[in-house]
């Protein structure tokens, strides 16, 4: 048996939810949530809710999420522009492998019906030279008269400046609408762009008892309250964890994960991704067994593109090349206390990689030494009403330490099931 849970929620608070939300939760889901992090918004002057400042901006939010899975390691921007007489005539969304960025694309439609007219975004506008020449420069030219925008950039090249070139070239513009919604759905970037490591995400399934596992006894046994197949939460919840993976750019276990459950870790939303998800598992000493599912599974493109990737602190060279004629990508970091791949290294290698988004599925012991290090952003919780008992697999070994307070808590119901989502650190810190 095994619980193999996956999931992450979007939200539950009034404003824009996101695509997992929306797409799994009933509408009595439940919101929680203490104010979180204050964030330094430049101006907040908003508006109230209805105006059609708000629609505009909520529309540029869908639009935003619509680049979800297609553009990273950039932002999630959208933006509309509205002309002088309230018509849209302009709307967009970044991808990465469309290259312009969503303000450019909207002038693009707009044309000549621009000039006098006000932007929607997201996100704002950026303002140096980067794969694209800078969009402030191209909102001035095309006679844009105000930009209502929900946040700064987080990326410090940008972070006011961009806001700044617009006021100087007189442009009226408004900063902070829809403002907790747009910070979530950057949050991976804002995490990425500013440290260089992906912002990671600890979930785990679990019984009211906060067991993610029933005791392994040899055969698979029917265990009460847990349904055939091993499942600890129920459909529900396993399509929204499943929407999980598909925002993330990683999933990471351990191989004591691969070893009990033999799972394939994919992202099986069957929606476009730009690149595969990276499955990421941490086996020292390479004990991850040759005919496993993920290994058999593993797209063969050559050992530095590979969709399978093992960081190990001591390789069997053996081992190592019959794990990459099959396509896994294995790699040695530094090892910790433990002799075991250094979990901060293995951040950064993955900041290197350009993995902004991490999800972490794993067992006990990667659980307790993730959280014990403060490798964690935000933690997704699943649970199941089910009690196991003491002799079931618990959430966390012994080795995380200190306790840790949960900040801005939301939660959501998936039938019998629900969720529990809330930040260790905000993302946005520097
Ligand atoms: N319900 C859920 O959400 C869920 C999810 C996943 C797993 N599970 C359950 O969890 C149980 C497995 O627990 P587990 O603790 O064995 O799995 P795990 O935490 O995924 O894997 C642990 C193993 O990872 C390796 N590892 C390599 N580098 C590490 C590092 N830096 N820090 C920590 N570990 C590192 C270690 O083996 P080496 O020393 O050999 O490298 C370690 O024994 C199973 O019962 C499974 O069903 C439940
Ligand atoms: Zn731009």
């Amino acid at each position: 048996m095994r619980g193999d849970p996956k999931g992450r929620s979007g939200a539950g608070v009034a404003e824009i939810e996101d695509d997992s939300f929306r797409a799994f939760s009933p509408p009595t889901a439940i919101i929680a949530a203490s104010p979180c992090f204050r964030l330094s918004v430049v101006d907040f002057h908003f508006m109230s809710s209805q105006s059609a400042d708000e629609q505009f901006l909520r529309r540029a939010l869908v639009l935003a999420r619509q680049g979800i899975a297609l553009t990273s390691p950039n932002p999630h921007v959208g933006a509309v522009i509205v002309d002088s007489k309230g018509n849209v005539v302009g709307e967009a969304f970044h991808t990465y492998e469309g290259v312009k960025h969503a303000e450019i694309l909207t002038l693009d439609q707009a044309g000549q019906r621009a000039r006098g007219g006000t932007l929607y975004i997201n996100l704002e506008p950026h303002c140096y030279q980067s794969r694209t020449p800078p969009c402030t420069d191209a909102l001035i030219a095309a006679g844009i008269k105000r930009v209502v925008a929900s946040m700064p950039d987080p990326n410090p090249k940008v972070s006011g400046r961009g806001f700044e070139q617009l006021r100087g070239a007189g442009i009226s513009v408004e900063v902070g609408g829809l403002h907790a919604e747009a910070r979530r759905l950057n949050e991976a970037f804002a995490r990425y762009i500013r440290h260089r490591v992906p912002f990671v995400t600890l979930k785990s399934a679990m019984t009211l008892d906060a067991k993610i596992g029933v005791p392994r006894t040899g055969e698979l046994q029917r265990t009460p309250g847990i349904p055939t197949g091993g499942w600890i939460t129920g459909e529900a919840a396993r399509a929204n964890a499943q929407q999980q993976r598909h925002q993330s750019d990683a999933i990471l276990v351990g191989v004591g994960t691969i070893l009990a459950d033999d799972p394939l870790l994919t992202d099986r939303t069957g929606k476009p991704r730009r690149r595969p998800l990276l499955r990421v598992i941490l086996d020292s000493r390479l004990r991850l067994p040759l005919d496993s599912r993920i290994v058999q599974s593993a797209v063969n493109e050559g050992a530095a593109t590979g969709d399978v990737l093992i960081f190990c602190s001591s390789a069997d060279e053996g081992k190592k090349h019959e794990l990459q004629a099959r396509g896994v990508r294995v790699e040695q970091l530094p090892a910790d206390s433990q002799d075991r791949p250094d979990i901060h290294a293995v951040l950064r290698r993955l900041g290197e990689l350009e993995i902004t988004s991490l999800l972490i599925e794993a067992g006990s012991t990667v659980n307790a030494i993730t959280l014990g290090s403060a490798a964690v952003d935000k933690v997704l919780f699943y649970y199941a009403p089910i009690i196991l008992g003491s002799d079931a697999v618990p959430f966390s070994g012994d080795a995380q330490g200190s306790p840790l307070g949960v900040t801005d808590t939301r939660i959501h119901r998936f039938g019998n099931d629900f969720a529990v989502e809330g930040y260790l650190r905000d993302p946005y810190e520097s």
